[in-house]
């Protein structure tokens, strides 16, 4: 481990900083993922780069990694996620996982995270609505980027039959199709200077002024793991309806990094997003292009026309510097989602 620890959970408890609630993380990891541990750090290069690092070590149980501060932060396509200590949640969920079908893991992890951070879809224009922007990000509805998602994933030799991994993380018939998988993702909860973003940001207290970093994982950590096991069953098609109520870009004109653009018109059951084109209906996976909306939910002009491979887009909380990203070694094979 190559960060500064501030805590883990095998530690006394009273050795916790009062404002995580380790033993409460602790026990909704423990209820879900018997023999996860729960760790904060006061710094590190990356939650996803020290999960990903020891999963390559052969460390593949469930670790729930949180940062105070990350000095090396990744976002998706090599940019980096920039967040200073206070100011957001960072942290990184690694566990062994085998779906029938990896395709709309993000979403899913998306869908959770924005139900648990506002359960209510509001009825009005305020407070705005937490959404997602396909296929990584949280969005307010007025097109700032409130946090992202990082999915990456380690080849994993599956643990024998009573090792303690429940067999509900992966189906019976992929079992040889085992990954580790880790989830990581940065959430803005107080306001911050937007200069230099070019998708604005936004910050949880918009819309829960109250909340700060430790309530709002707790909040979302025990659907999350919930979620993330019933995606490993059941795939991304049943949480299509849920998505579509968080959908920022259904019926909206939309860019494609690929130079095409046309109107979204919601997700397939494989989480792939629709756009009409005026070529056709196309079903867009995110390995293969990048999307924005056409303009802003404000009607302002289009922010940036992205370049399949060379990405000029920028999110809340990354900056537009993919040479300065820190991006781990392959091998053994490992891969974004
Ligand atoms: C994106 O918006 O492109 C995804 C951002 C993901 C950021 C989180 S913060 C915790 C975890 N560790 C990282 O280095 N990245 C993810």
């Amino acid at each position: 481990m190559t960060g500064a620890p501030l805590h883990a959970a095998s530690d006394t408890a009273s050795a916790a900083p009062p404002a995580w609630p380790i033993p409460a993380l602790q026990q909704a990891l423990a209820a879900q993922l018997p023999g996860g541990s729960v760790e904060v750090l006061e710094r590190i290069d990356s939650t996803n780069t020290e999960l990903m690092r020891r999963a390559r070590e052969g460390h593949c149980a469930p670790t729930l990694l949180v940062a105070e501060q990350q000095t090396a932060g990744r976002g998706r396509l090599g940019r980096q996620w920039l967040s200073s200590p206070g100011d957001s949640l960072t942290f990184s969920l690694g566990l062994p996982l085998a779906p029938r079908d990896w395709s709309g893991l993000s979403l899913a992890v998306g869908l959770s995270v924005a139900e648990s951070l506002q359960p209510e879809l509001p009825a009005s224009a305020l407070p705005l609505k937490l959404g997602l922007k396909w296929p990584n990000d949280l969005w307010l509805a007025d097109d700032r980027k409130l946090g992202g998602i990082l999915i990456e994933t380690a080849s994993f030799v599956l643990p024998g039959v009573g090792s303690g991994f429940p067999s509900s993380l992966w189906a019976p018939a992929a079992a040889t199709a085992a990954r580790y998988v880790v989830i990581g993702i940065g959430i803005n909860i107080r306001p911050r200077d937007a200069q230099g973003f070019a998708t604005p940001p936004a910050c949880l207290q918009d819309i829960a002024p109250e909340m700060d970093a430790p309530a709002a994982l707790l909040r979302l950590l025990p659907p999350l793991l919930e979620g993330v096991q019933a995606f490993a069953a059941h795939g991304f098609a049943p949480l299509r309806t849920r998505y579509a109520a968080r959908d920022l870009l259904a019926g909206r004109e939309v860019l494609l990094s690929d130079g095409a653009s046309g109107v979204a018109q919601g997700v397939g059951a494989d989480g792939a997003l629709q756009v009409q084109t005026p070529a056709g209906l196309r079903a867009i996976t995110s390995a293969e292009v990048s999307v924005r909306p056409r303009t802003s939910a404000a009607g302002a002009a289009a922010v940036a026309v992205a370049v399949a491979g060379a990405l000029a887009d920028a999110g809340a909380a990354d900056d537009a510097d993919p040479a300065a990203t820190a991006v781990p070694p392959a091998a053994p094979p490992s891969k974004a989602i």
